[in-house]
C-alpha cells in the first residue's frame, strides 16, 4: 500500500483529492498548514524523513493574484522557494519528484 502525503489538505483541491484518495486503497497522510508550514524547510525534511511517504502531493499555494501582488515575498516563499526545498527533501529521501 502506497503512503500518500497530501500537503494543503484543507484547500479546495486538497480536500477533493483527500476524499478521492481516502476512497481508494492508499494510506493517506493529510497535512494542513498547522501540521506543516511548507516554508519551514527543516520541519518539511524532518516530517518526510519520519513519514517516508511513497508519493508526495503538494496543493499548498499562495495564489490569489491581488494578494501575491501585494506580498511578492510571500508568493515566492510559498510558490517557489518552498517547492524547491520540498523537491530537494523528496530527492534526498529517494523519491522521484513530480509537480
Ligand atoms: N481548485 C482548483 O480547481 C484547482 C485546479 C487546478 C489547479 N489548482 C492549483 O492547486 C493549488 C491549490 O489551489 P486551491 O484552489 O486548492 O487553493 P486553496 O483552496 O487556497 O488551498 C491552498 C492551501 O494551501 C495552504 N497553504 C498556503 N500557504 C501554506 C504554507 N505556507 N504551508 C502550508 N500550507 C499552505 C492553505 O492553507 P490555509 O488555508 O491555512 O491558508 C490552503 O489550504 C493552486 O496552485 C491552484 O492554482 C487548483
Amino acid at each position: 500500500m502506497a503512503r500518500v502525503m497530501l500537503i494543503g489538505a484543507n484547500g479546495q483541491l486538497g480536500s477533493d483529492l483527500s476524499r478521492e484518495i481516502q476512497s481508494g486503497p492508499h494510506d493517506l497522510v493529510p497535512l494542513n498548514r498547522t501540521d506543516m508550514d511548507i516554508r519551514d524547510h527543516e520541519h518539511v525534511a524532518d516530517l518526510l524523513a519520519s513519514l517516508r511517504p511513497h508519493v508526495i502531493l503538494n496543493t499548498a499555494a499562495f495564489h490569489k493574484v491581488e494578494a501575491c501582488e501585494l506580498d511578492a515575498e510571500q508568493a515566492f516563499a510559498v510558490n517557489s522557494i518552498a517547492i524547491r526545498n520540498l523537491a530537494i527533501a523528496a530527492i534526498e529521501l529517494g523519491r522521484t519528484w513530480c509537480m
